[in-house]
């Protein structure tokens, strides 16, 4: 078993599931360290027991650590050397090491890493994992949950200050190239204008909506934008491009919109970036649940040997799809999704 990409709270709940599960029906499960690093490098991996894994349920990151920069098929070597293709080692690692099934919990970068292992022979499980719940065939991936209601207390107390100061307050929240955590943040929150990747943003609408406010005595707002969001004709603001063996990084279209908004508007503006906290901390009562049901349910498609699958979440069922149906894809909010429709018919702007 191992964790791969960036961490979200609920990865230790389904180690925990996993070990547990597998144990009471007699499989002994190897964590390896650092996603597939552990098939990488030798002496990388270790026997958990259900005594290894006592007490983690509730804890945040990984006990098997994690990285989003090893995909063995083009491995970061160094900065000046590029990139290695090491996938012909993971394949001879794994049955050197006399594995039998190999579960990787991951976003879709390492689920599609994980189906090219599965092309190539190796028995994979899938467990989908990412606080931007954009994962396509299952309603909701662990750690989205954690990261919402992280991001809806920021939301909660950001208001008490902008009310106060009579301020716009932006936040920028992640989620890479879907609206998630911004939607269901922003509505959550009460925020008064939700800017998502899926529709691009006119400033001069947003600052429209605000100017109302203010006309009708509310002389506060609470923007939230999404990671991913853009203007109009615009495009992705990045904090680094992308480079082989990198994925590029989001980041600064909150900032973008504050200033834009305090030109438009002539009020105090102020701009959060919420960042790597919404992956932080403890998993919500919800993401423990559902990443123990994912857990419990990837030991049994082993046992079934039901490989080349993933565990998703069809509610109230937990089920079993074939990986070749969801990698490669991404799960974008709808535009006639029920909460998009939701927040506009309560007057929430999305920009557009
Ligand atoms: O995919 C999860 C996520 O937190 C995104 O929302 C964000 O864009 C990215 O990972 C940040 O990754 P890193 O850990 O490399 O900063």
């Amino acid at each position: 078993m191992l964790t791969g990409g960036g961490d979200a709270p609920g990865l230790n709940a389904v180690i925990r599931a996993v070990v547990k599960a597998g144990s009471n029906s007699g499989i002994e499960v190897v964590g390896l360290e650092d996603s597939f690093d552990g098939l990488i490098e030798p002496n990388r991996s270790r026997v958990l027991t259900p005594r290894d894994v006592t007490g983690i349920l509730r804890l945040g990151g990984t006990i098997l650590g994690t990285t989003n920069r090893g995909n063995p098929f083009a491995y970061p070597v160094s900065t000046s050397e590029g990139v290695h293709d090491y996938s012909t080692r993971v394949v001879e690692m794994f049955h050197k090491m006399g594995l039998d099934a190999l579960v990787v919990i991951g976003g879709d970068g390492t689920l599609g890493i994980a189906h090219e292992f599965c092309k190539r022979g190796v028995p994979v499980v899938g467990v989908p994992k990412t606080i931007d719940n954009d994962i396509v065939g299952t309603t909701n991936c662990f750690g989205f949950d954690t990261a919402v209601a992280f991001a809806t207390d920021a939301i909660d107390r950001l208001h008490t200050t902008a009310e106060a100061h009579h301020r716009v307050m932006v936040v920028e929240v992640m989620g890479r190239y879907a609206g998630w955590i911004s939607l269901y943040a922003g509505v959550a929150g009460g925020a008064d204008a939700i800017l998502i990747p899926e529709i691009p943003f006119d400033i001069g609408i947003v600052a429209d909506r605000l100017r109302a406010r203010d006309q009708w005595g509310a002389q506060f707002s609470i923007v939230v934008v999404a990671e991913g969001a853009y203007a109009k004709g615009g495009s992705l603001s990045l904090i680094e491009a992308a480079r082989e063996g990198y994925a590029e990084r989001l980041g600064g279209i909150g900032a973008q919109v504050c200033e834009a908004l305090a030109r438009e508007t002539g009020k105090e503006t102020r701009s959060v970036v919420l960042g790597h906290l919404q992956r932080g901390g403890a998993p919500t009562s919800f993401d423990r649940v559902l990443a123990t049901r994912f857990g419990a349910k990837a030991v049994e498609l082993v046992r079934r040997r039901d490989f080349g699958t993933m565990v998703a979440y069809d509610p109230p069922d937990i089920v079993a799809r074939r990986l070749d149906e969801v990698v490669g894809k991404t799960k974008t909010v709808p535009l006639d999704s029920d909460l998009l429709l939701t927040a506009k018919a309560l007057g929430i702007t999305f920009g557009d």
